[in-house]
């Protein structure tokens, strides 16, 4: 091999680990720790409305199954029905579009350690 296909080669094997260094594997998200009691009316009420009632709403139960539209509602899916599960669930998410951010996700579960309050 003469120089100038070792120098090639260096020239090659740098660009290759440069460009392999600058890929950024996006870090999971690390959801904030929440510290102050989590309430339906205050926290959870607003997630739920904007997610979820559009399929689980007054006039659209039939579309998802179950009705979310009130405090009673939904703490009986979130205590004994599988509404944390299914907003954990990777592969039947709720929504279906997407699981939620982990922050509104640790709202839900800070919400059922502390008992599922309404206000
Ligand atoms: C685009 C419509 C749509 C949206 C938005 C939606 N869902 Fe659903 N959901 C459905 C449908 C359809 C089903 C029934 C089929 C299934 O279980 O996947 C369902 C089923 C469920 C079930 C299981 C019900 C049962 O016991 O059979 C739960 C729990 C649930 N959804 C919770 C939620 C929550 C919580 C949100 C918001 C964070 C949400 N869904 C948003 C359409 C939706």
């Amino acid at each position: 091999m003469n120089l100038f296909y070792k120098l090639l080669l260096v020239f090659l094997i740098s660009i290759l680990s440069l460009s392999c260094t600058s890929i950024e594997i996006p870090l999971e998200e690390e959801p904030e720790p929440i510290s102050e009691l989590v309430k339906y009316n205050n926290d959870v009420k607003t997630i739920i409305d904007s997610n979820c009632l559009n399929c689980h709403g007054v006039s659209t139960p039939r579309t998802g199954r179950i009705a979310l539209y009130n405090f009673i509602q939904v703490k009986r899916e979130a205590d004994v029905g599988s509404l944390i599960s299914r907003m954990n669930n990777s592969i039947y998410p709720m929504p279906p579009s997407g699981k939620l951010s982990a922050q509104k996700l640790a709202i839900i579960d800070k919400w059922k350690l502390d008992g599922f309050l309404e206000n």
